[in-house]
C-alpha cells in the first residue's frame, strides 16, 4: 500500500515506512477509532461464563480479543464470527466450562491470560494448560498465581510457577482478602473472577484504582459486588448466576491517544476522533496532556451501556512538559509510550516515575522507547521507574524497531509524522494486536 501526495506512507505489513514532505502536513477530519480492547475481552468472557445470549456491538477485531474468544471457544462457549457490528456469545453458565483437549493459546494477550487463569483455577475437576507468544511467556504471572494460590488453587509453570506455559488443576477455591501490592486490573480482575465461582466474600483492595471495567460489567451481567472507594476495595459475593446482556464497546481511548498526540504536535492540526470511550479509571492521558497545555474539547458527552462516551477534538498547540507519577499512572499505563513523544515535541523536561510496570508490558517500554527515540535524535534518560525526557531536540528519521509491541509500533509511526527524511519502523504489523487499522486512518486523515 502507498499513497498520499502529502505523505509517503508505504506498509508493507512488515515495515511501515513514514516520509513527510518538506513542506510539512497537517492532520485534519473525523477518526473512528477500534472498540476498547479491556471491555472487548470481558465482554467475550462474561458472555462465556452467562447464562442466555450476550450480543456485543463494536468489539475490538484486533488479534488480543481473537485470542479471547478462540480459548472460550474450546472450552465450549459458541461465539459466532468476529465483527463489529454484531457479535453473538452463547454462554454455557458459569461453572460449566469444559476442559479444552489441547493447549489454550492467549497469544500475544496478557489480560486474556491473567484474567482466565482465575476462571480456570475456580473450575473443579478440569485440568487445563495455557500459554502465549514469546513476549506473554516472559511476562510475569506470578502477580495472579499467588494469590490465586492463597485461594488454594493448583498451577504450575517454569520459575516456581510465574511463566507460562502454565498448567492449572481447576477445583473449589476459597475467598480471601487480597491486598494487592500493585495498581493492576489484570491482577484485581482475575482475583475477581475466580471469586465469582467461590463461595462467600473475595475482596481485592489496591494501592491507587485501576481500570473499574469489570466492576461495571460484572454488575451488569448480575454479579453480586460492591465497591469501597475509601479504600480502593472490591468485594464479590460467589456463585451468582451471570445473565447474558447487550454490550454495546466504545472506542478505545488508548488507540485514541494516538491522534491526540499527533493533532497536538503536527502543526495546523484540527482532528475530532468519535465515540471513545471516557471512563475517569482511563482519562489520565487527557489530564496529563491538558497540562502540557494541549488544545482539546471533549464534545457530546454521553453514556452508553454503562460506560461514559465523548468526542475528542484536538488541535495544535505548543505542548510544555510536565512530571507524570503518582496516582494517575494506572490511569494512563498504556499512553505512556506515547506520551513520551508528547514529551519530545514540548518545552521542558518532562518526568515518568513510578511506572515501573512498564518494564514487564509487551515489551519493556522504557527501554524501547528510550532507545528508539534516541536513535530518531530524541534525549531520553532512562530511570528505573520511568524516563527523564529532554524536550526541543528535532527528530530525523531512521530504523526503529518496535520489538514487537504494538504501542511502540504506532507511538514511533506519530513521531516520525515530525521528524525530517524517511523513518522505517520495523516490525510494524504488530500495530493489528489492538489497532489493525491503524495505517489505514493515518493515510485517510493526511492532508
Ligand atoms: C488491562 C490492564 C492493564 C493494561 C492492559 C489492559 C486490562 O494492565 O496495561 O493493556 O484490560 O485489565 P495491568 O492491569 O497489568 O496494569
Amino acid at each position: 500500500m502507498s499513497s498520499a501526495v502529502a505523505l509517503r506512507v508505504v506498509d508493507t505489513h512488515h515495515d511501515l515506512v513514514i516520509q513527510p514532505p518538506a513542506g510539512g502536513i497537517s492532520l485534519q477530519g473525523r477518526i473512528r477509532i477500534p472498540g476498547d480492547k479491556s471491555i472487548s475481552h470481558r465482554a467475550l468472557m462474561l458472555g462465556a461464563l452467562a447464562q442466555g445470549e450476550t450480543i456485543v456491538q463494536g468489539l475490538l477485531l484486533g488479534e488480543d480479543p481473537r485470542s479471547t474468544a478462540s480459548c472460550f471457544r474450546a472450552m465450549g462457549a459458541e461465539i459466532s464470527e468476529l465483527n463489529t457490528e454484531e457479535v453473538r456469545v452463547r454462554g454455557i453458565g458459569l461453572g460449566n466450562l469444559n476442559e479444552p483437549v489441547t493447549v489454550l493459546d492467549a497469544g500475544n494477550s496478557g489480560t486474556t491470560l491473567r484474567l482466565m487463569l482465575g476462571i480456570l483455577a475456580s473450575h473443579p475437576d478440569r485440568f487445563f494448560t495455557v500459554t502465549g507468544d514469546g513476549s506473554l511467556r516472559s511476562r510475569p504471572m506470578s502477580r495472579v498465581v499467588k494469590p490465586l494460590q492463597q485461594m488454594g488453587a493448583q498451577i504450575w509453570g517454569r520459575k516456581q510457577n510465574s511463566l507460562a506455559p502454565l498448567a492449572i488443576q481447576g477445583q473449589a477455591l476459597k475467598p480471601i482478602h487480597y491486598q494487592s501490592p500493585i495498581a493492576s486490573a489484570q491482577v484485581k480482575s482475575c482475583i475477581l473472577l475466580a471469586g465469582l465461582m467461590t463461595e462467600g466474600q473475595t475482596t481485592v483492595t489496591e494501592p491507587a484504582l485501576s481500570r473499574d471495567h469489570s466492576e461495571r460489567m460484572l454488575r451488569a451481567f448480575g454479579a453480586d459486588l460492591t465497591v469501597d472507594p475509601e479504600t480502593n476495595s472490591v468485594t464479590i459475593t460467589g456463585q451468582a448466576t451471570l445473565t447474558g446482556q447487550m454490550v454495546i464497546v466504545p472506542g478505545d481511548i488508548s488507540s485514541a491517544a494516538f491522534w491526540l498526540v499527533a493533532g497536538a504536535i503536527v502543526p495546523g492540526s484540527d482532528l475530532t476522533i468519535e465515540n471513545v470511550g471516557i471512563n475517569p479509571t482511563r482519562t489520565g492521558v487527557l489530564a496529563i496532556l491538558e497540562r502540557m497545555g494541549a488544545d482539546i474539547t471533549i464534545e457530546n458527552s454521553r453514556e452508553v451501556a454503562g460506560e461514559p462516551v465523548a468526542d475528542l477534538r484536538v488541535r495544535h498547540s505548543r505542548l510544555k512538559a510536565c512530571e507524570i507519577s503518582g496516582d494517575v499512572i494506572p490511569r494512563l499505563i498504556d499512553e505512556i509510550p506515547i506520551l513520551a513523544v508528547a514529551a519530545v515535541f514540548a518545552e521542558g523536561t518532562t518526568i515518568v516515575k513510578d511506572a515501573e510496570e512498564l518494564r514487564v508490558k509487551e515489551s519493556d517500554r522504557i527501554t524501547v522507547m528510550a532507545t528508539q527515540l534516541n536513535q530518531m535524535g530524541a534525549s531520553i534518560k532512562e530511570l528505573p521507574d520511568g524516563m527523564e525526557i529532554t524536550g526541543g531536540t528535532a527528530l530525523r528519521g531512521t530504523e526503529v524497531d518496535s520489538f514487537t509491541d504494538h504501542r511502540i509500533a504506532m507511538s514511533l509511526a506519530i513521531a516520525a509524522l515530525n521528524a525530517s527524511g524517511i523513518t522505517t519502523i520495523h516490525r510494524a504489523e504488530a500495530a493489528a494486536i489492538s489497532y489493525p487499522d491503524f495505517t489505514n486512518t493515518l493515510e485517510q486523515s493526511i492532508r
